[in-house]
């Protein structure tokens, strides 16, 4: 440590086994480079006022003056501060209730349905108070970290009400997340139809939610909200400076990939549902394609089309999609797990989705997911000799320690 302030604090991870970090450039990572992770052996990296100050091999390191902190990273490898870029983080309450009957043979759908689902952590959530709200985000962000989660976005979309709304999104900003207004999650049941609540969102809700939040998200398919009431919120979210999300394609192509290209959306995610000519739309957009395995393997649903949107030259970012009812796990690794096991997905393109072009979905690429001279000391280290246990230790314990802006803040 230097004698200086905390601002002059300088770290040196030495003697790493490796150290593994997705290429990275201005814009989202797409095919080829998509894979193209660079690995160094045996490498260092020096960290200085909680940014990387220069990564190399060990081989190379010119000891620097000064007091400098060391850490021992033998049998440890070095990826980027993982970033999870779709959470449903700020709820209260649980489904547990919902898992067994659909262990039983009830559907999501059917349950959503029949007034459960979202509408079932909306009544818990707008029940609980803003303090056990921040406290409920708070333990979810814990969760994460301890899967070296070091960025993480977090909607609202479970108060479907002013008060609710907007202490969501000040509860996800406390606990460190990045804000979206899912103010078109579902309809509460004091409105008539999804219309009349959209004027009410619209009028009410939305003006001040965008001050408070980075983008907005709808959830459009059958039995939630239909395209042209997206249009319609999408726009006015737009007007109000938000970027634009929407959750798409996870039952039936109802039209949302065409309306995140055409409203130019930062994101569209979900894409269980979507068919060729869908991935095809995508691939030739700036829409990146958010995928969730966690959702559908938790819903038993068909695998998002990872290999085609690839192919096809469209940016894929991988996210947990946390939540009570269609996806309640908050591990990274587990999803990269997943994108290589059921997606089709080399560990090297699940490592850049999860990280680089998770980062761009969040507007953040120039400071995190990736480790290089100049960015955020975000750093994962894993307990193995290779970093692509990330994905091969099936929900193993692989992450060893979690260092965010220079300083380790867990480990195991
Ligand atoms: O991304 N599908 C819509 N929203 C969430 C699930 C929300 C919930 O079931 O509570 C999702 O899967
Ligand atoms: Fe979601």
């Amino acid at each position: 440590m230097t004698n200086g302030g905390p601002g002059e604090r300088r770290l040196l991870i030495r003697d790493l086994e490796q150290l593994a970090t997705p290429a990275g450039g201005g814009s989202p990572l797409r095919g080829a480079e998509l894979g193209a992770v660079e690995v160094t052996q045996k490498a260092y990296i020096l960290c200085s006022a909680g940014r990387i100050e220069a990564i190399g091999e060990m081989s190379r390191l010119n000891l620097p003056n000064g007091e400098v902190e060391e850490l021992d990273g033998r049998g440890l490898c070095a990826i980027p501060g993982l970033v999870d870029c779709h959470t449903h983080a700020c709820f209260a309450g649980d489904r547990v209730d919902e898992f067994s009957l659909r262990a039983a043979g009830a559907s999501y759908e059917e349950l959503h349905a029949a007034g459960g689902g979202i509408l079932a952590t909306m009544r818990a959530t707008r029940a609980a108070g803003e303090d056990a709200l921040g406290a409920a985000v708070e333990e979810h962000r814990a969760w994460m970290l301890h899967a070296g989660t070091t960025t993480f976005e977090a909607k609202s979309g479970y108060g479907l009400d002013r008060d609710t709304e907007l202490a969501s999104l000040r509860a996800i900003r406390e606990a460190g997340g990045v804000p979206t207004f899912l103010g078109a999650h579902a309809v509460p049941p004091e409105f008539r139809d999804g219309d009349a609540y959209l004027d009410y969102v619209i009028g009410e809700v939305l003006p001040e939610a965008a001050g408070n939040a980075e983008a907005a998200d709808v959830f459009l398919e059958r039995g939630a909200f239909d395209a042209r009431q997206a249009r319609r919120y999408l726009t006015e979210a737009q007007r109000l400076g938000l970027a634009l999300r929407l959750h798409a394609d996870q039952f039936t192509e109802a039209g949302g990939v065409e309306l995140a290209i055409e409203l130019g959306a930062r994101s569209v995610d979900h894409l269980e549902a979507t068919r060729e000519h869908g991935a095809r739309a995508l691939g030739g957009s700036d829409v990146i394609a958010v995928l969730l395995p966690v959702s559908a393997l938790f819903l038993n649903r068909p695998r998002p089309p990872a290999r085609q949107l690839v192919e096809a030259g469209a940016a894929v970012a991988l996210a947990t999609d946390f939540n009570p009812g269609s996806a309640y796990c908050q591990s990274l690794p587990f999803v990269c797990s997943l994108a290589c096991t059921q997606l089709g997905l080399s560990p090297a393109e699940a490592l850049a989705a999860c990280t680089v072009n998770a980062a761009h979905v969040l507007s953040r690429a120039d400071r995190k997911g990736r480790l290089g001279p100049g960015y955020d000391a975000d750093i994962v280290l894993l307990g193995a000799p290779d970093w692509r246990y990330l994905a091969y230790h099936l929900a193993g314990d692989v992450v060893a320690r979690v260092i965010k802006d220079g300083e380790t803040i867990w480990q195991r």
